[in-house]
C-alpha cells in the first residue's frame, strides 16, 4: 500500500494564509492537488501568497476577507465554496493582526481590559464560528466536507498573561467536538490542530536555537516547530487517509504537554 495524498478533486480555503504557518498550509494543500482560496485581510498577502503557489504549478486564487466580519466572510466563502476549509486565522494579542496593538504582553488578567477580550474572542473564535456556519451547508450537499481548525497549546495548558486567547483557543477547540457531532453522518469531518511554539520561516537558525535553548525543558523533541509542522499535519486530515477521524484535537508540539 502507498501512502499518497491527491486532493486534485478539492477546493480548499486557508484563512490568514498570507504569511507563516497558513502560508504553508495553503502550499501544501496546493502541492497535494487542491485548488486553493488564499485567504487574508492584507490583499498583497493574499495576492503574493497565490502567486507563489501559481509559480509552483498549483492553483490558487486570492480570497481577501476579514473572518471577523460575518457578512463578508459568509459571502466570500459562499463565492469559493470550499470543501475543506482550515480555520488558520489566530492571534494571540501580540499585535500580529495588521493595525492592533499588542493587548496581552504585559497585562496579567486582572490588568487587562474587557475591550482587549472581545478582540481576541472575534478573532479566534466568532471567526471561527462564521467561517464553518458558511462552509458547512455547501460540504453537507456533497456529502463530504473538512473543517479543520489550528488552536493552540495555550488553549489547553495554562497560560499566564495569555487568558483570552486560552479561552478562545479552547472555545474554539469545543465548538468543533460539538459541530463534529452535528455534521458527523453527512460525511463531514471536523477536528483541530494544536500547535506549540512554531518559529517563522525568517527566523535565523540561530535565532531559532537561542529560542530552543530557553525553552527545552518544556520540549521533548530538539528543536521548536516550523510551518511546515502545521501543514503536514492539515494535509493528512484533509485527505481521505482520515476519513475516520473526527471531533478529535491533534498536537503538533514536538512533545510539549506530552504527559497532559
Ligand atoms: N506561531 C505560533 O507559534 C503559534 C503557536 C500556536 C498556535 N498558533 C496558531 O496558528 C495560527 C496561525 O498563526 P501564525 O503565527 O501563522 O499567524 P500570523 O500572525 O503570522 O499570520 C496571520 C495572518 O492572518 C492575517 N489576518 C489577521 N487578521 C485577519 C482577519 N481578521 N481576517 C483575515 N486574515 C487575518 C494576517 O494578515 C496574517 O497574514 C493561529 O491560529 C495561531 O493562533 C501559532
Amino acid at each position: 500500500m502507498s501512502f499518497e495524498i491527491d486532493l486534485s478533486a478539492r477546493r480548499a480555503l486557508v484563512t490568514g494564509a498570507g504569511q507563516h504557518n497558513g502560508r504553508a498550509i495553503a502550499r501544501e494543500l496546493a502541492a497535494a492537488g487542491a485548488e486553493v482560496s488564499v485567504n487574508d485581510i492584507v490583499a498583497e498577502r493574499a495576492e503574493q501568497v497565490s502567486r507563489e503557489i501559481e509559480e509552483s504549478g498549483g492553483v490558487a486564487r486570492p480570497a481577501v476577507f476579514d473572518v471577523t466580519d460575518s457578512r463578508a466572510a459568509g459571502d466570500a466563502i459562499a463565492e469559493h465554496a470550499p470543501d475543506i476549509l482550515v480555520n488558520n486565522v489566530g492571534d494571540t494579542g501580540a499585535g500580529n493582526a495588521p493595525g492592533s496593538a499588542p493587548v496581552f504582553s504585559t497585562a496579567l488578567f486582572l490588568e487587562s481590559d474587557p475591550g482587549d477580550w472581545t478582540r481576541l474572542l472575534d478573532i479566534n473564535l466568532y471567526g471561527v464560528m462564521y467561517c464553518t456556519h458558511a462552509a458547512l451547508p455547501k460540504m453537507i450537499e456533497r456529502g463530504w466536507g473538512r473543517v479543520i481548525t489550528i488552536v493552540s497549546d495555550a488553549g489547553r495548558v495554562p497560560s499566564r498573561r495569555m487568558v483570552a486567547y486560552s479561552a478562545a483557543k479552547a472555545g474554539a477547540a469545543g465548538f468543533s467536538r460539538s459541530i463534529a457531532a452535528e455534521v458527523g453522518r453527512s460525511g463531514v469531518t471536523v477536528n483541530c490542530v494544536s500547535l506549540g511554539t512554531i518559529l517563522s520561516e525568517h527566523v535565523s537558525a540561530e535565532a531559532a536555537d537561542q529560542s530552543y535553548q530557553r525553552m527545552r525543558r518544556d520540549y521533548l523533541a530538539p528543536r521548536l516547530g516550523r510551518p511546515d509542522d502545521a501543514a503536514g499535519m492539515v494535509v493528512f486530515l484533509a485527505s481521505p487517509w482520515a476519513d475516520w477521524i473526527t471531533g478529535q484535537t491533534y498536537p503538533v508540539n514536538g512533545g510539549f504537554s506530552a504527559t497532559l
